[in-house]
């Protein structure tokens, strides 16, 4: 298959663009690098032995895809582009709603101009809210409780109204719980500017000596250990689901909603002394307080997966913090 892969070049788009190329598709990517740099299209050559066509574009930039779907038959779209730190989306939320909602708006058109009816898109666990109890299912309510959120929620509801209205178009919605670790290569991986937000680039950077201290966001939640719980996945392992959920757009129209997460929970803590494990360097934090919108459990029902994609996670903690760690090694 031709895949267009927008925010190709971003963390999940580039290990997903790995694989695809190494089953024998052909990736085209779209993004405009404001989150990634074009050296990741390096790491990916070294990777599989080609480089992806690349287009530095925006996804709101009608023309520029016109051209991109003039210039190539592309077959099916992997959605990744857009903005997601949850802390900026409240500061800036028009830049949010901007990017996300008119970017895949224009995509869209686009696509149903050209005859291309298929999208896997990048949604999150974000959009079960704050008010289900883990672990999630796909057919539980969902809530938003910040614009980024809430974007991920929207393009949900759109994409099945699109779907919906047009019984050609199959769209398979991807729920991601904690995406971490990077290739066992070390060639790409996650390495944020500025101070992370999220929790396991927090620790590399810790571990490397870039940041001095983390800090815990509560130890008082009713998890085991009182730390947040999460359901970290293997970004290889995430990346491998955007290929089943490919294969299984092809034979199926309509949309769904899928999550894909490893059904394990683990908390701050256990990830600190996983991570202090796998690279043996030990880490410093202090418990604050609760970082506010945090919830105390979050981690998937995986059955829905396994049913329609027969997809599973393979990859532990281990595998992530050691991946992830060699990556950061090759940072400095
Ligand atoms: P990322 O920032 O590494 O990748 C996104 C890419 O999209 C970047 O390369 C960026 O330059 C590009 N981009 C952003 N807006 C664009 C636009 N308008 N036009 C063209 N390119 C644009 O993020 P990621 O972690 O790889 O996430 C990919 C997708 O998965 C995002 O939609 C994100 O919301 C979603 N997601 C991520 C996580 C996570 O924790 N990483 C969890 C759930 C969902
Ligand atoms: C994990 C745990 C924190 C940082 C976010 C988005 C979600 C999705 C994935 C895109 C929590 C704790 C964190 C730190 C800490 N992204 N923590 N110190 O909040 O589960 O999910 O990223 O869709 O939408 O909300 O991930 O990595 O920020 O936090 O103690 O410096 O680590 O409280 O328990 P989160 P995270």
């Amino acid at each position: 298959m031709n895949v267009l892969v927008t925010g190709g070049t971003g963390f999940i788009g580039s290990h997903t663009v790995v694989q695809l190329i190494e089953a024998g598709h052909t990736a085209v990517i779209v993004d405009n690098l404001c989150n990634s740099s074009v050296k990741v299209l390096d790491g990916i050559e070294a990777i599989c032995g080609k480089k992806p066509l690349f287009y530095k574009a925006d996804t709101r930039d009608r023309a520029a895809l016109q051209k991109i779907f003039s210039e190539n038959k592309i077959d099916a779209v992997i959605h990744f582009a857009g903005l997601k730190a949850v802390g900026e989306s409240v500061k800036i939320p028009l830049e949010y709603y901007h990017n996300n909602l008119t970017g895949t708006f224009v995509l869209l058109e686009v696509m149903k101009d050209a005859g291309c009816k298929k999208m896997v898109f990048s949604s999150s666990a974000t959009v079960y809210g704050m008010e289900n109890e883990a672990p999630f299912r796909e057919d539980m309510p969902t809530g938003a409780t910040n614009p980024y959120g809430q974007t991920k929620r929207m393009l949900e509801q759109i994409l099945t109204d699109v779907a919906a209205a047009d019984p050609e178009w199959s769209v398979v919605l991807l729920r991601y719980f904690n995406p971490i670790g990077a290739h066992p290569s070390g060639l790409i991986g996650e390495n944020p500017n500025g101070i992370p937000n999220n929790l396991f680039p927090y620790i590399a950077q810790v571990a490397v000596g870039k940041l001095p201290c983390l800090s815990v966001y509560g130890n008082d939640y009713p998890t085991p250990d009182g730390t947040g719980v999460r359901d970290y996945i293997h970004v290889v392992d995430l990346a491998n689901g955007h290929l089943k959920a490919l294969e299984y757009a092809e034979k199926h129209t309509g949309t769904e909603a899928i999550n894909l997460g490893t059904s394990r929970g683990t908390s701050v803590l256990e990830l600190v002394h996983a991570f202090e494990k796998a690279s043996g360097v030990p880490i410093r934090y202090r418990i604050v307080d609760r970082r506010p919108g945090d919830i105390a459990a979050c981690f998937a029902d995986t059955e829905k997966a396994k049913k329609l994609l027969g997809w599973k996670a393979e990859f532990g903690i281990e595998e992530m913090c050691r991946d992830g760690w060699n990556y950061m090694l090759r940072q400095k």
